[in-house]
């Protein structure tokens, strides 16, 4: 996810200022480096840095340039680190087109070779930099600026939101999308802005355009006309909205908080993961097949996450894998750590100092070692000191407590473990396909699962209202889906809690129940569900208030439940396994509704940081 600003103006303004404004508030959707280009007098001129804009505006005094065009972009980074030379606006040989880009160009690398065999010059390794080589090569051509742009996207697989400027067209920015946002405001007859989101805009004008899918406008100072990128020659009519939200609810998109609009967008944070190339994962399991010893090692919650994907991996893979916690790395392995180990590291931020520590302490203790690690954040430390990684795409989450970051990285896990299974032969071809499919459809479950039960997640928590201890029990897999969805209770509610095995937890945590206590049980219908289910009638012996979490079709823990919340998913093998992914959204909407019940911040959790650095 990327922040794009920019504007059009009749008159002489301080375009830097404005500039420089438009993308800090776009500074929550990506902030590791960040650019603009400005036009004057038919001169093009890009300034970027590798940084956050404050940066950016002390090194090159923006606050003063004047002009009439500017676009600017804050990046998070996805293909090549966020150096400068990577950092947007990108431009074309003859440096008098500029453009910025949110999105990933699938199909670059096809189209960066096609584009050097002509003797185009690249200086970036990102997948943008094709967009303004393409558009040049389009205008020698003898396109115009608009069909060379249209040509261009026609060209691209995969999602934009573009915004390009060309000297020899001064008074003319192009804008695109295609699954990434783009909206348009404009001060008529003087002033067009365009921008990734409606903050960026609001303090201009209240009167927006949202560009929908394939849609292209042409801003001029104060207008703006609309085209379809598939049928260009027609203009389209298209109505301006108007936005009554305060600059900060636009940020959150108009959800309260950033933890529940981070929850929203788990399924496009999961499509979008899902895009990531297969040869990154056959790296991955390529070393796990041929690795004597592996561990997989975390902090807090992505360790929950590395709980659920080594009991995918061991599935097919046919070694055990050693789950530690990273702060124990060092303490569990010393003297241990031997030769032809792997070890697989996850954490969102990348920066989580145990993390780092254990795995600079294992390639110190045993330099043949393999760091394999997947991380949210392209250019961390965990990508330094890795000699693999996979970067999921979550963008970037700004509520304290993980959501979407969670399930992006047991969809990696997943990947990786049904390439072990496709090299191993572990199962059929046939098989390989619906666990795919099932993968395939998740985004979907969870889209189907937010949209109907928002209201019951809300009314279970008013009646929970009064409890401070829960128990989270499940057995196998779901284990981890207990425990992390305790560790959000726990950390946006402050109540107590404990996730535990269902069959473990008889011996001696069942001590605690009495009439009333609630006790949250995963119960997908897969190996371990008959066991589970005697585990429950134990717990509503002895009182419990038995709230489950279980599949659609689901009838006997229902039956033994006061609350059931129903996951719209197929029973069978394929979706068990992935129920890891599918039934979180559940409990991270009950913690954050009980923050809510409590009259607590769930974005700002007591006591906690959204990146521990310490040890
Ligand atoms: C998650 O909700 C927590 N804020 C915390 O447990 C977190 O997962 C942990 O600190 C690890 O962070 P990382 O993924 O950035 O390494």
């Amino acid at each position: 996810m990327c922040g794009i600003f920019g504007l059009i103006s009749k008159e002489c303004l301080d375009i830097g200022e404005i500039a420089l404004e438009g993308i800090k508030s776009l500074e929550y959707r990506g902030y590791d480096s960040c650019g603009i280009a400005f036009q004057n007098g038919g001169k093009l001129t890009v300034k970027k840095v590798s940084g956050k804009i404050n940066d950016m505006q002390k090194k090159f005094n923006l606050e003063t340039l004047s002009g009439h065009l500017a676009i600017a972009h804050t990046r998070w980074a996805t293909h090549g680190a966020p150096t400068e030379r990577n950092s947007h606006p990108h431009t074309d040989c003859t440096g008098d087109i500029a453009l910025v880009h949110n999105g990933i160009i699938e199909n670059f690398m096809e189209l960066k070779d096609e584009l050097k065999s002509k003797g185009h010059i690249f200086k970036s390794e990102t997948d943008t930099e094709i967009l303004p080589h393409l558009i040049e090569d389009f205008l020698k051509e003898g396109f115009n600026f608009k069909e060379a742009v249209i040509r261009t996207l026609k060209r691209c697989k995969g999602a934009y939101g573009i915004a390009v400027c060309y000297t020899k067209e001064p008074d003319v920015i192009i804008v695109a999308r295609k699954e990434s946002p783009i909206v348009i405001g404009i001060e008529e007859g003087k002033i067009s802005y365009c921008a990734s989101d409606i903050p960026a805009i609001l303090p201009h004008t209240r009167s927006c355009y949202i560009l929908e899918d394939d849609e292209l406008a042409i801003l001029q100072p104060g207008k703006a006309e609309f085209y379809n990128i598939q049928n260009s020659v027609n203009k389209i009519d298209k109505k301006p909205e108007y936005i009554n939200w305060s600059v900060d609810d636009a940020k959150k998109n108009g959800y309260e908080h950033f933890m529940l609009k981070e929850i929203f967008e788990e399924p496009t944070a999961i499509r979008n993961t899902l895009k990531i190339e297969m040869k990154d994962f056959q790296i991955f399991a390529k070393h796990l097949l041929s690795a004597d010893h592996i561990y997989i090692t975390a902090a807090g919650t992505s360790y929950y996450a590395a709980l659920a994907g080594k009991y995918m991996i061991n599935k097919f893979l046919g070694k055990y894998i050693q789950g530690i916690e990273c702060s124990e790395f060092q303490n569990n392995l010393i003297g241990a750590l031997e030769k032809n180990s792997v070890i697989l590291a996850v954490s969102q931020s990348g920066e989580t100092a145990d993390t780092i520590e254990a795995i600079r302490w294992a390639k110190k203790t045993q330099n043949d070692i393999k760091i394999l690690s997947i991380t949210n954040v392209v250019g961390s430390s965990l990508t330094r000191y890795s000699d693999h990684y996979i970067v999921t795409r979550a963008g970037p989450e700004i509520g304290v407590a993980s959501t979407k970051t969670y399930v992006t990285q047991v969809i990696v896990l997943a990947l990786i473990a049904l390439e072990i299974a496709k090299l191993k032969k572990a199962i059929s071809k046939e098989e390989i396909q619906k666990y795919y499919d099932a993968l395939i459809s998740t985004p979907d479950i969870i889209e189907n699962f937010l949209d109907k039960n928002i209201h019951s997640v809300k009314n279970l928590v008013r009646n929970l209202e009064k409890n401070i201890n829960y128990f989270f029990l499940a057995r196998g897999i779901s284990i981890a889906t207990a425990k992390e969805g305790g560790l959000k209770l726990k950390e946006v509610a402050c109540r107590f809690i404990e996730g535990y095995s269902a069959a473990h937890a008889k011996h001696g945590p069942i001590s605690l129940v009495r009439k009333g206590f609630p006790i949250i049980f995963i119960a997908p219908p897969d190996e371990t569900y008959e066991r589970l289910v005697g585990n429950v009638m134990e717990f509503k012996a002895r009182g419990g208030y038995i709230i489950s979490v279980v599949s659609e079709s689901d009838k006997k823990v229902t039956e033994l439940s006061n609350v059931t919340i129903r996951i719209p998913q197929p029973s069978n093998k394929y979706f068990n396994l992935l129920t890891p992914i599918t039934f979180i959204p559940a409990l991270q909407l009950l913690a954050y509704y009980a923050a809510l019940e409590h009259g607590l911040d769930p974005d700002k959790p007591l006591n906690l940081a959204k990146t521990v650095t310490v040890h």
